[in-house]
């Protein structure tokens, strides 16, 4: 069965800005959408909550200027009262003095203080004089303030409906004079006046709705009259609109709102492209009949529309924070986004190049393979094509015994030769037994030195060049001995003119791992190697040399690696090479007591 590929093995990258952005979309624009309800909700809340105030306050102020006026009309009365000219024609029933006396004054009243009533009436409640009438009088007063000022021989005053069809405050208050009531004087003022002033002071209209069953359509026509106004009788069912503060009804107020109104509800309507807001006061009448409703009308439609706008730029406002906020999250997903895939390529492509090394590796191990055994066979049938070429020689010359003893002798030397080789290759896999202990490398270096003296035929000068400071290492001194030892071998090997070789000890750090360490390095001026042959001189038993094994330079390196260094070459055909050994720095140790031997030729 075919194994998946390292490829086939990585997952496709994530749409990490796709799986981020519409989910924090959806987030902001829930919150929007719960931060317009919630501003909304307050908006009708503030609303119902300022026409409830207005409301009450239209419903208050009201009685208070009702209270108000009623005072001043006691002061005013009690003025007329103290006069002796006006109690003597009054108790004369004098209607001309009376009318001469206090004409003026009812005048300016009416003029200044909108009084639109003066009654003098009689003990027996019978009219002596209206001033603001003086053609009607002999009638009698039956009007509850009349009736309960004589009950209670006290003023009295509230809202009635008149005869006339006018919803009026009335103040009746007994006249006394020497402890007995000599009548009842009257005055009032319409309810038109009292709605006026307070439209004026709280900016609202009002609309007094009477209930049809206190007014007849008579009295009601005789008040559309006085007022010059034309209204709607059957405008509503129940009610009828008596007095108002606006030129007409809005068309949208019908029976159903009027009914919501007057069950305690507040209201909203449109009418010609403004927005009203409603609520209701009750009218109460003077023995706190509820005669009626005041409508209270609020124009709201400046507030609608600066609410409008708030909403707008609020909305505005926050639709460009969140688009600012979805743009910042969409740049820094983006650059995620990027290093993401970035990575994940770096990913697919290490595994790639990772299947790859291994099959190079596989194919130069093989490649390598096939050259050692093509070296061996070649060093081993050298030597043995010689022993059979030697052996048939002697098997034909075998009368000869001189020139036989000689042929057996260069059959030993070829036997001994085959017997050199292998022996070699015992050493080189006796290397990986690794012992290691603390080494001091300027002894090292001295015994290698003295070693390679007694073998080498030219005597070529070797110049070692040591630190300041003795330098110890945990190593295996037979092993770098040995790998030493090759690299001076190999040096003198290319060294053609004499020149000296140079052995260096010094602190080198390895860049790609970050550790520091030693380098021990053995330079030469000999004939340098070609880039070609750079490249395989690792590799065991290739050699440029006729009698050499092939083996010293993988010994090198397998030295390195046994110590977890490694071999670094540098080489210049025709200049020389430089051939190091680099050692990491846990493996050293110094000894300060140890003088020492900075530099030594041998
Ligand atoms: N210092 C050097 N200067 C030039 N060539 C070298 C040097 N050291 C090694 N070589 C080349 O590397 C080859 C392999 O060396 P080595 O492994 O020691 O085997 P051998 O010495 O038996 O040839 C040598 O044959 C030679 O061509
Ligand atoms: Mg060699």
């Amino acid at each position: 069965m075919a194994q998946p590929s390292p490829a086939h093995q990585i997952r496709k990258p994530r749409r990490v800005k796709a799986r981020f952005i519409a989910p924090l979309a959806l987030v902001l624009i829930f919150i929007m959408g719960v931060f317009a309800a919630a501003i909304l909700k307050v908006e009708a809340d503030i609303r119902d909550q300022d026409i409830s105030e207005r409301t009450a306050a239209v419903g208050n102020l009201f009685v208070q200027k009702l209270d108000k006026d009623a005072n001043l009309m006691i002061a005013t009365m009690r003025a007329l009262m103290t006069n002796r000219a006006i109690e003597h024609a009054f108790l004369d029933r004098d209607r001309i003095a009376l009318s001469r006396q206090l004409d003026p004054l009812f005048a300016s009243l009416r003029d200044k203080h909108q009084i639109t009533h003066l009654y003098f009436t009689d003990p027996d409640l019978v009219n002596l004089y209206r001033f603001h009438s003086p053609g009607e009088f002999g009638d009698k007063i039956d009007r509850l303030t009349t009736i309960k000022s004589r009950d209670q021989q006290d003023a009295v005053h509230g809202l009635e409906l008149g005869a006339l069809g006018t919803l009026t405050l009335r103040l009746v208050m007994p006249w006394q004079s020497d402890g007995r009531v000599i009548g009842y004087l009257e005055i009032g003022e319409e309810i038109e006046h009292l709605i006026s002033e307070v439209q004026k002071s709280l900016s609202v209209d009002m609309l007094v709705l009477v209930d049809k069953r206190m007014v007849s359509l008579q009295q009601w026509r005789n008040g559309q009259a006085l007022m010059k106004r034309e209204g709607n009788w059957n405008r509503f069912s129940s009610h009828v609109a008596l007095a108002q503060t606006v030129d007409r009804l809005p068309a949208a107020l019908d029976e159903t709102t009027l009914r919501s109104l007057f069950d305690g509800h507040t209201e909203e309507i449109k009418d010609q492209g403004r927005s009203l807001h409603l609520s209701t006061v009750p009218l109460k009448d003077v023995s706190q009949r509820r005669i009626g409703d005041l409508v209270v009308i609020r124009d709201i439609t400046e507030l609608e529309t600066t609410f409008q706008w708030s909403i707008i730029s609020v909305t505005a406002i926050s639709l460009l924070a969140a688009v600012g906020v979805l743009g910042v999250f969409y740049l820094a997903l983006d650059r995620v986004e990027h290093d993401y895939r970035r990575q994940h390529d770096l990913e697919h492509q290490l595994l790639r190049y990772n299947a790859e090394y291994g099959r190079i590796l596989q194919l130069e191990k093989l490649s390598a393979l096939g050259t050692m055994v093509g070296s061996i066979a070649h060093q081993l049938n050298n030597p043995l094509v010689g022993v059979i070429n030697l052996a048939q020689l002697a098997e034909r010359g075998v009368d000869d015994p001189i020139r036989t003893r000689e042929l057996l002798g260069d059959i030993r030397s070829a036997g001994e030769d085959c017997r050199a080789f292998v022996k070699h290759m015992l050493e080189f896999s006796k290397v990986s037994c690794f012992e290691s202990k603390p080494t001091s490398i300027a002894e090292l270096i001295e015994d290698t030195v003295l070693l390679f003296r007694q073998t080498e035929d030219h005597h070529l000068p070797v110049e070692v060049k040591l630190p300041d400071k003795p330098v110890m290492m945990t190593i295996d001194p037979i092993l770098v001995r040995h790998a030493l030892f090759n690299l001076l071998v190999n040096a003198a090997q290319a060294t053609t003119d004499g020149s000296a070789i140079v052995i260096t000890l010094e602190p080198e750090d390895d860049p790609t791992r970050g550790i520091s360490g030693w380098s021990l390095a053995v330079n030469d001026h000999g004939r340098g190697m070609t880039p070609e042959v750079m490249e395989k001189i690792f590799v065991p038993f290739y050699t440029t040399h006729s009698d050499g094994t092939g083996l010293g330079l993988p010994v090198v390196q397998h030295v390195a690696l046994l110590h977890d260094g490694q071999v670094n070459v540098d080489s210049q055909p025709g200049h020389g090479t430089r051939i190091a050994i680099w050692l990491p720095e846990s493996s050293s140790d110094s000894t300060p007591d140890v003088q020492p031997d900075v530099s030594k030729n041998y």
